[in-house]
């Protein structure tokens, strides 16, 4: 595992996006999986300045369940906004997750089975939740869980009130996530964690015992892990170290 300690969340975009810009310079058409969230911001933002010829394509990491696929607050629409439009990544080579589906368990089945076809994820960029979650996998999400309908954890969902206007009581209850077994086989793996409240998971995530219990533990196990952490986010990680 390479650990690349960033000054702030800006130093964490120049960063990332000189790691994920190698990557993709490597391999053009790869298929990469990205995050919402505020983290990777700054890494979106580097790429729409100078990132040009985007040939890659996009899997989608998680989404909500229960709302219409116009609805902004979608993950979709997120990307859309942040990444996949300004760098004019065709629908086609968009992998998304209907957030309408009736029938979940099968759309996640379908999501899953689209992305093996496509050949898998080349490049899996994550985000860690407060809780250890990785997409929407939550304590207790097995190491070989597939991609799924998941029930969101109260902390995650008062998390995620932020992008609801803060309010809780609109954030959804459920999501599809790519499933641990399915993030395991990516090829390269890019974690990107910032802020002072996210050390202590970051610590435990990176040097703790490996257990479902924190899912982000999955990534001990890998090789291929780069994480990108801001000073803040390891600062308890440079003192075990
Ligand atoms: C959400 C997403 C995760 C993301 C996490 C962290 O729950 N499902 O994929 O990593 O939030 O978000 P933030 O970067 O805002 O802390």
């Amino acid at each position: 595992m390479h650990i690349i300690i960033a000054k702030d969340k800006q130093d964490l975009g120049k960063k990332a996006a000189e790691t994920v810009g190698m990557l993709l310079k490597k391999s053009p058409k790869a298929n990469i999986c990205l995050p919402t969230g505020n983290t990777p911001l700054p890494l979106y933002k580097e790429l729409r300045n100078t990132f040009t010829n985007a040939e890659f394509t996009y899997i989608a990491l998680d989404e909500y369940l229960g709302l219409d696929k116009h609805d902004p607050h979608c993950f979709s629409n997120w990307l859309a906004r942040e990444i996949l439009d300004p760098l004019d990544i065709p629908a086609k080579k968009r992998l998304l997750i209907d957030p309408s589906a009736a029938e979940a368990d099968s759309e996640a089945k379908r999501h899953e089975k689209k992305i093996t076809e496509q050949g898998g994820i080349d490049i899996a960029v994550l985000g860690l939740g407060h809780n250890g979650h990785i997409g929407f996998n939550e304590p207790g999400s097995a190491f070989k869980s597939p991609t799924r309908k998941v029930k969101l954890a109260d902390r995650t969902r008062k998390a995620n009130a932020a992008y609801w206007g803060g309010d809780i009581n609109k954030v959804p209850h459920s999501a599809i996530t790519l499933g641990l077994d399915i993030l395991s086989s990516a090829r390269q793996t890019i974690l990107l964690v910032s802020g002072k409240d996210k050390a202590d998971i970051l610590q435990k995530s990176l040097a703790g015992p490996v257990a479902e219990d924190i899912p982000a533990t999955y990534l001990q196990n890998m090789e291929n892990v780069v994480v990108i952490a801001d000073e803040d986010a390891a600062s308890k990680l440079t003192q075990s170290r």
